[in-house]
């Protein structure tokens, strides 16, 4: 598997980065390519515990290269904080880490206008991050005010544009929002020093990766958030503003699809979402609040609490068909073990009809029902387990189950939140 591509096959927060780190093993290169500072990737190694939010989470494994593509947008105060918390922890990222010169950037403007967005419109709101992703994005497509880490290299071209782009921002957050505007001096002091400090980092990772490639290395292509999440194929409008799936590791990263040989998706042995959205097998009371205490279910980057709800084998259908999945990556199988009975969603009820495929218009998803299936739990501990044989028949056929339900074989099975708790199925 020379190119391999770690998705979340959810709503995100499937644990995508303890399956990075525990593949980063066997590969040379890890790669981000969407999504920005809205992404918590956790990966613990013994005691050790490190949430990335846009370094690559191969970068644990020393002389490992890790790179930030062109598809992630980049907040700087917040990757730079990453590295030094890293090299306070005896990690280097010098000479291993290198970020998009063509990544747009995020600006302080991005993120005010992301939580006066969200505030304007009370309950209908996404609940996004509050990291500036949708907001930079949408410069990023609109063209006129993007800023790329290129631009913070040149801190003539940074002085001449955010006087103007600022002015412009300010008459949306004072006009429509009533908030106060932001004041550009500070803004550029602060983003020409974050240039300087980035400057090492930065190159055109589309030829070192292409290099790579060629000379034959292993590269992992570490998704963020999740297929459920993706602007086009996700819950619209109620998605993240980047292509979650599959194809976004190309256009993210500048590669071609012919390189990609393997898509790995990740998810959960239940389901989970953080913000607003439909979420059909929801647990609404005791049984989610028990599923949220047994998982310890609170986001990586804000701490909301996350909703919680039986494995839905529609959402994880749609992931292998849009994907291409050639394998799953079930995590958190240990998080059951004390549950007498599981249920599964197996279809919706939608009026006279059942639905095999999770619909794409919500005004259907709000009306339909899951039908579940009810299969016994094992009320044993897995975390010990290391190959399928050793887990208990129940829990191997609660994974059969899952494989089977959404059309794609299980490569990979997590039981515990450390690398050495996995079972590596190959
Ligand atoms: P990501 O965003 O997909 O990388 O996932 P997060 O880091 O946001 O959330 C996953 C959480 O589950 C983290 O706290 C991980 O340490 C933890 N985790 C990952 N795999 C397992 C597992 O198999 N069992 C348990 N109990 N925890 C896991
Ligand atoms: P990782 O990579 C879970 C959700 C937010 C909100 C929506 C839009 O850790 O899996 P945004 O700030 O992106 O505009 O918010 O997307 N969201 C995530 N949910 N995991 C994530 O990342 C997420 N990143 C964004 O909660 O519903
Ligand atoms: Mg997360």
């Amino acid at each position: 598997m020379p190119t391999t591509i770690v998705l979340g096959a959810q709503w995100g927060d499937e644990g995508k980065a303890k399956v990075v780190d525990y593949l980063t093993e066997r590969a040379d290169v890890v790669v981000r390519y969407q999504g920005g500072a809205n992404a918590g990737h956790t990966v613990k190694v013994g005691s050790d515990q490190f949430v990335f939010h846009l370094v690559p989470s191969g970068i644990m494994h020393p002389d490992k290269v890790c790179m930030v593509g062109n598809g992630v947008v980049l907040d700087p105060e917040a990757v730079l904080a990453e590295i030094d918390a890293l090299a306070a922890r005896g990690i280097s990222c010098a000479g291993r880490l290198f970020i998009s010169e063509s990544a747009h950037v995020v600006m302080p403007y991005h993120q005010a206008l992301d939580r006066a967005g969200e505030e304007s419109v009370g309950a209908t709101r996404i609940g996004t991050t509050g990291r500036g992703i949708g907001p930079c994005y949408r410069d990023k497509v609109e063209r006129t005010h993007g800023i790329r880490v290129m631009d913070l290299l040149d801190a003539e071209e940074l002085r001449q544009r955010l006087p103007v782009v600022v002015a412009a921002k300010n008459e949306i957050l004072t006009k429509i929002y009533g908030q106060p505007g932001l004041d550009p001096q500070p803004i550029i002091d602060a983003y020409v020093g974050y240039g300087q400090r980035l400057a090492q980092y930065v190159a055109d990772t589309s030829v070192l990766l292409s290099q790579a490639i060629e000379a034959g290395r292993e590269v992992l292509f570490e998704g963020a958030q999740g297929t459920l999440l993706d602007v086009d194929h996700g819950t619209y409008p109620f998605v993240t503003s980047s292509n979650t799936t599959a194809g976004g590791a190309c256009t993210g990263s500048g590669i071609g699809p012919t390189r990609i040989d393997a898509v790995v998706g990740v998810t959960k042995a239940y389901t989970t979402r953080v913000g607003n959205g439909p979420f059909p097998t929801e647990l609404l009371g005791p049984e989610g609040d028990r599923l949220r205490e047994l998982g310890h279910e609170y986001g990586a980057t804000t701490g909301r609490p996350r909703r919680c709800g039986w494995f839905d084998a529609l959402p994880v259908r749609r992931s292998a068909r849009i994907n291409g999945l050639t394998s799953l990556a079930i995590t958190r199988l240990d998080v059951l073990d004390s549950l007498p009975r599981l249920q599964v969603c197996v279809g919706y009820r939608f009026g006279q009809q059942t639905l095999e495929e999770f619909p794409a218009n919500p005004r259907v998803l709000a009306a339909c029902t899951p039908v579940l299936e009810e299969l016994p739990g094992w009320q044993q501990p897995t975390t010990g387990a290391r190959r399928l044989s050793d887990l208990p028949a129940a829990a191997r056929r609660y994974v059969e189950r899952l494989s089977s339900l959404s059309r794609t074989p299980v490569s990979l099975v997590s039981v515990g939140p450390e690398r050495a708790a996995t079972i590596d199925v190959e």
